[in-house]
């Protein structure tokens, strides 16, 4: 009998596991022998996140407990790059296994100081703490969350996250290439992705952190002041629709004090030309990055999508995402789900904010190529809002092309209908995405996996 595509995903996840003195503890993030580049022999943080929420879904929670506490040791290995200490909150990108001659095993993390580009990994921390809170509601096993060494991890994190820096907004600052999109792109800043993941790892911690003592009373006080903040700040500043549009085309200028509407001094100039021919009458979606005198109107997938699943995003304001897809199909969803960001840097704008990356050429790679791991949070985020008609059709393209063409890690093409130029084959996450998206929607398992949302104080002010 013909494998379906469902059983060669499973089939991947299984060969892509990566072991530790005989221990389950991670997966590679691609079984392709002609490896674009050696580090996809890696088990990255980011990558293990849906093949762990399959694995719990399965019932084998004890690999996801592995990797767990896998990277709580490593991060504890390395203390200094380049010269200087890191934080200890800070999470390894990726690491690996090296066996040497005598067939002893070393773990070996890399905390951007091996990465492509020396590239900070962020989200790295956030994910580690969202598949916790998996685990936890999964296998309803809170010692794990409650014991010390989990206990301090958590709150050197926080502390590290919500420390006092130099900046107004309650928007975390990035540098360039630190969460999925890992090169330089022109997402330094405040990239919805990184605020999206920032809220979910609030939510989580909130939900694990005890407040049997007075500092993490004080740390849980500040995180749930800062859930709030962040919400009203990007449901009201990141939000585009046609009438923001209009507000912010029609914008003064150089407003100082309090009372400003202008707040971050936006130019409408700097207002692209595709963006109000694009956007239709009854959607609308979350801008790409927000900060002084910038808009970034490029639209995120990830950014936006987490969003919706975290309940970052109000319910309506869910559901003009998710009519931005219906309306812009073939941009957003194409020939293979999902489009990272659209429209592609082109030309002289690809050249200043990319560094003339030949790898993201324009409608390729980060830079507007298709990525099938997204099909997850798209299919988590439509059956969040009811519109199982959305992630049932994404699927199903997904399934008829993923197998035959190998797995691959990305495509190419407006319409993403070529299969990536470097991209590896046999992608582990773009199978788990696949698995998990099947598990979510023709199971209906997993959905519970993802922070709550309470809404305290809903009634947030419109701009
Ligand atoms: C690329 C992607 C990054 C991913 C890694 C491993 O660097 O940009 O998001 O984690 O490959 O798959």
């Amino acid at each position: 009998m013909d494998s379906t595509p469902i059983d060669e995903a499973r089939q991947l996840l299984h060969d892509a596991i990566i072991h530790y003195k005989g221990k389950p503890v991670g997966t590679a993030a691609a079984r392709d022998l002609n490896l674009a580049s050696p580090n996809y022999a890696d088990c990255f943080i980011r990558d293990f996140f849906p093949a762990g929420l399959v694995l719990l879904n399965d019932g084998k929670p004890e690999i996801v407990k592995n990797f767990l506490e896998t990277v709580l040791e490593l991060r504890n290995l390395q203390r200094e790059v380049s010269g200087h200490q890191i934080h200890p909150g800070v999470m390894p990108a990726s690491f690996h296994i090296e066996v040497d001659d005598d067939g002893n095993e070393t773990r070996v993390p890399d905390f951007g100081d091996r990465a492509i580009g020396r590239v900070a990994p962020v989200d790295s921390m956030m994910w580690w703490v969202l598949l916790l809170g998996a685990y936890v509601r999964k296998t309803g096993d809170r010692d794990l969350a409650q014991s010390d060494r989990f206990q301090s991890s958590m709150r050197l994190s926080l502390e590290l996250f919500l420390r006092d820096t130099f900046e107004v907004f309650p928007t975390l600052l990035v540098p360039d290439g630190s969460f999925m999109i890992d090169r330089r792109m022109g997402v330094y800043g405040h990239p919805l992705e990184v605020q999206a993941l920032f809220y979910g790892l609030l939510q989580t911690v909130l939900d694990l952190l005890p407040d049997n003592d007075e500092a993490c009373r004080r740390l849980r006080d500040m995180a749930a002041n800062r859930i709030k903040t962040l919400r009203t700040y990007i449901r009201i500043f990141y939000w585009l629709d046609i009438e923001r549009l209009s507000e912010i085309h029609r914008f003064k200028n150089e407003e100082f004090g309090t009372g400003s509407v202008n707040m971050l001094n936006i130019y409408p100039e700097s207002i692209p030309d595709w963006v109000d021919t694009w956007l239709p009458e009854k959607a609308g979606y979350l801008v790409g990055n927000l900060g002084p005198g910038r808009m970034d109107f490029r639209y995120f997938a990830q950014g936006n999508l987490l969003a919706i699943l975290f309940g970052l995003t109000t319910p309506e304001q869910s559901q003009n995402i998710l009519n931005l897809y219906t309306a812009r199909w073939d941009d957003l969803i194409g020939a293979m789900p999902l489009k990272i960001c659209y429209p592609a840097l082109e030309g002289v704008r690809w050249k200043m904010l990319t560094g003339s990356d030949a790898k993201n050429a324009a409608w390729s790679y980060h830079n507007g190529g298709n990525w099938p791991v997204l099909l997850w949070p798209f299919v988590a985020a439509a059956l969040k809002s009811g519109r199982e008609d959305l992630a049932e059709a994404a699927f199903e393209q997904a399934c008829n092309r993923l197998p035959k063409d190998q797995w691959p890690e990305y495509y190419d093409g407006r319409m993403g209908r070529l299969i990536g130029r470097r991209a590896n084959l046999y992608q582990t996450w773009s199978a788990t995405g696949l698995l998990l998206s099947s598990q979510l929607l023709e199971q209906r398992q997993g959905l519970d996996l993802f922070p709550e949302t309470p809404e305290i104080g809903h009634n947030e002010p419109s701009p």
